[in-house]
C-alpha cells in the first residue's frame, strides 16, 4: 500500500519533471535538464518538496499567465515582472510588500504587470494567505433589510475584516478594504492599505457633466490576490499579480451588474430613456455611455486602460504569435468574449480549446467560498 505522504511526494516529482523539461525545452540556455532533475529528485526525497531557482520561478509565473484560459490580455505574458519574496511568510511583511507591489505596479503613469511571490506551501507547514480576492477592493456593508452599502461582492471579506478588529471605513460606497493576511501558521490579521498605495480614478463622462456629481470611482490596479500559483508541484498560495483594466470589467460588470453596483436603472433614467420596456434597449444604451465614461476617465487620469476592441485584436495576434512558436493557446470562450458588443469583436467568431495546462493560477476552494460571499471565519461556538 502506498502511504499518503509517498503519494504526495511522487505527485510532486511527476509535476516537477514536467515543469523542468518544459523550461529547458523553452529556455535551452538553461542547459541539460539532467543535472537539475537529479538535484530536484534528491531534494524531494529528502524534504518532500524542492526550491525553485530564481529563473524557474520567473519562467513559471510567466507561463502560468500564458496558461490563464480566462485572460484576454496574455499578449504580454513574457514581460511579467516577478518580485521574489519567497522568504517572506509573516503577515506584517506580506502586507508591507503587497502595498509596495501596488506602488510599483501603478507607477506614475503606465501600469505594469507585476507579481509578488511569497513563501510556498511546504509539506510541514502551509504557506501564508491573503484572504482578499484582490489587493484593492471596496467594502460591502450588509444593512438590515438586505441592502448593501458599497460592493455587494465583498460582504464576506468585509464581515471577516470587521470581526478581526477592523473598525470599518467612513461608510461610503467606495471604502477601500484593509488586507486580511494570514501568516504561515498564524491567525489572520488586518492591515489597512497605506493611502499612497491605492491609485483611484474618479468617473466622469466626456459630455454628460452631471455624472461627475455621482461620486463614482474605481481603482486603477486590479491585483488578484487569492489564487494559488502552481509551478511544477509547488503551490504558492500568496502570489498577488496584476495587469491593467479593460474598461468593460468596470463599465459593463462592476458598476452595472445587478448584484454589484447596479447602476443601469438610475443611469438610464437620468439619460431620459424609456425604462418601462426592454424594447427601448435602455440597458444597452446606458451600458455604452457608462463604458465611454470609464475609458474617458482613465485616459484623463493617465491610468492605463484598454478597450475590448483593441484587446480582442491583441488576443488574436497573441494566438498567431504563439502558433508560430508551435504552441496552441487554450482559452475559455465565455470569459474571453467581452460582456458588451461581443459580435463586434474578432474573438466572438471562433472557438477555442479550453484545456488546462501547467504552471497555472488556481483557485482554492476556501477562496472560492469567500468570493461567493460565504463568511470565512466560522462563528465561534459558545
Ligand atoms: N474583473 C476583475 C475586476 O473587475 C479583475 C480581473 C483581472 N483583470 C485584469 N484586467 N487583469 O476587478
Amino acid at each position: 500500500m502506498i502511504e499518503d505522504e509517498d503519494r504526495k511526494e511522487c505527485d510532486v516529482w511527476e509535476s516537477a519533471q514536467d515543469f523542468l523539461l518544459l523550461r529547458h525545452r523553452e529556455e535551452p540556455e538553461a542547459g541539460d535538464p539532467g543535472l537539475r532533475l537529479a538535484q530536484v529528485r534528491a531534494e524531494i526525497e529528502a524534504t518532500g518538496s524542492y526550491r525553485h531557482t530564481r529563473e524557474e520561478l520567473v519562467f513559471g509565473a510567466r507561463v502560468a499567465w500564458r496558461n490563464s484560459n480566462r485572460c484576454i490580455g496574455r499578449l504580454y505574458w513574457n514581460s511579467l515582472r516577478v518580485r521574489d519574496h519567497r522568504d517572506t511568510a509573516d503577515a506584517g511583511g506580506i502586507a508591507r510588500e503587497a502595498a509596495e507591489h501596488l506602488r510599483i505596479a501603478a507607477g506614475l503613469g503606465r501600469i505594469r504587470p507585476v507579481i509578488t511571490v511569497f513563501a510556498p506551501d511546504r509539506p510541514s507547514r502551509p504557506g501564508p494567505r491573503i484572504w482578499n480576492e484582490q489587493l484593492i477592493r471596496y467594502a460591502g456593508y450588509a444593512r438590515p433589510g438586505g441592502t448593501v452599502t458599497g460592493d455587494p461582492r465583498n460582504t464576506g471579506i468585509t464581515e471577516a475584516a470587521l470581526r478581526l478588529g477592523w473598525p470599518g471605513g467612513p461608510g461610503t460606497a467606495f471604502d477601500v478594504l484593509p488586507l486580511v493576511v494570514q501568516g504561515s501558521g498564524e491567525q489572520p490579521q488586518v492591515f489597512p492599505l497605506p493611502r499612497d498605495a491605492v491609485r483611484e480614478v474618479p468617473i466622469v463622462h466626456p459630455e454628460l457633466e452631471w455624472l461627475a456629481e455621482w461620486g463614482l470611482r474605481w481603482y486603477a490596479v486590479p491585483a488578484i490576490s487569492n489564487m494559488c500559483l502552481e509551478i511544477g508541484g509547488v503551490c504558492y498560495p500568496a502570489a498577488p499579480f496584476n495587469g491593467w483594466y479593460m474598461g468593460t470589467e468596470i463599465g459593463a460588470r462592476n458598476l452595472a451588474d445587478r448584484d454589484r453596483y447596479d447602476l443601469l436603472p438610475r443611469f438610464a433614467a437620468r439619460l431620459g430613456l424609456d425604462t418601462s420596456t426592454d424594447r427601448s434597449l435602455w440597458k444597452d444604451r446606458a451600458l455604452v455611455e457608462l463604458n465611454r465614461a470609464v475609458l474617458h476617465s482613465f485616459d484623463r487620469a493617465g491610468a492605463t486602460v484598454t478597450d475590448h476592441h483593441t484587446e480582442s485584436r491583441r488576443f488574436l495576434a497573441h494566438i498567431d504569435r504563439e502558433e508560430r512558436r508551435g504552441r496552441s493557446v487554450p482559452a475559455d470562450w465565455s470569459w474571453i468574449v467581452p460582456p458588451i458588443s461581443g459580435s463586434a469583436t474578432g474573438v466572438f467568431h471562433r472557438t477555442f480549446d479550453n484545456g488546462q495546462h501547467s504552471p497555472a493560477y488556481v483557485t482554492h476552494p476556501q477562496a472560492r467560498a469567500l468570493a461567493r460571499g460565504e463568511p470565512l471565519l466560522a462563528r465561534r461556538a459558545v
